[in-house]
């Protein structure tokens, strides 16, 4: 079993839902999704949370939703993007669980998400191809310091992660 919940970082499109959802499967743990966790509490989707409330709001939420996964082990959480760069949530993960950061490349992750722009509010107001992968190259920059402070850094460009065989006994 478990000792911890273990938490999914990582840039969007990096495969972190996708991942969770194999492992959940594999291993019959429960998969939490913490973007899906607060779109069931406020009643509406995130884009919707950074159009009335603003992104200071949604990120208050954001870290409200991962406090509560505390004391629910035996649990694969997997966070939004920007969960390890707010407040002090990465500190909070590392002391909570085990923190496995899905680290893409930025042309693997524009073509996972270039489909779905509309759909996430902090990329939807960019124009055109090269604004977003602009956008991709530089955030990935600005929050490289967050997310390789994880326990785990693993590659998932072009073949299957690490497995997370060895937390659990
Ligand atoms: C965000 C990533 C999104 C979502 C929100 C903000 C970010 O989640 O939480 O749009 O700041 O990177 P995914 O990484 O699951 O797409």
């Amino acid at each position: 079993m478990l000792n911890n919940n273990i938490y999914l970082i990582g840039f969007m499109g990096s495969g972190k839902s996708h991942w969770g959802q194999v492992w959940s499967h594999e291993y019959r743990i429960p998969l939490l999704e913490l973007d899906e966790a607060i779109i069931q509490e406020a009643g509406m989707s995130i884009s919707r949370i950074f159009d009335l409330y603003g992104e200071d709001r949604f990120r208050k939420l954001e870290r409200q939703e991962l406090h509560q996964t505390e004391g629910v082990p035996y649990k694969l959480v997997s966070c939004g993007g920007g969960v390890p760069c707010f407040f002090d949530n990465m500190d909070w993960m590392l002391a909570n669980g085990i923190v496995i950061y899905l680290k893409a490349n930025p042309d693997q992750i524009y073509d996972r998400i270039k489909d779905e722009i509309a759909n996430r509010p902090l990329l939807s107001s960019l124009q055109t191809a090269d604004d977003i992968k602009g956008y991709i190259r530089g955030s990935l920059e600005k929050r490289k310091s967050y997310y390789e402070r994880a326990h785990h850094i693993w590659e998932v460009d072009d073949v299957r992660p690490n497995s997370i065989d060895s937390f659990i006994n």
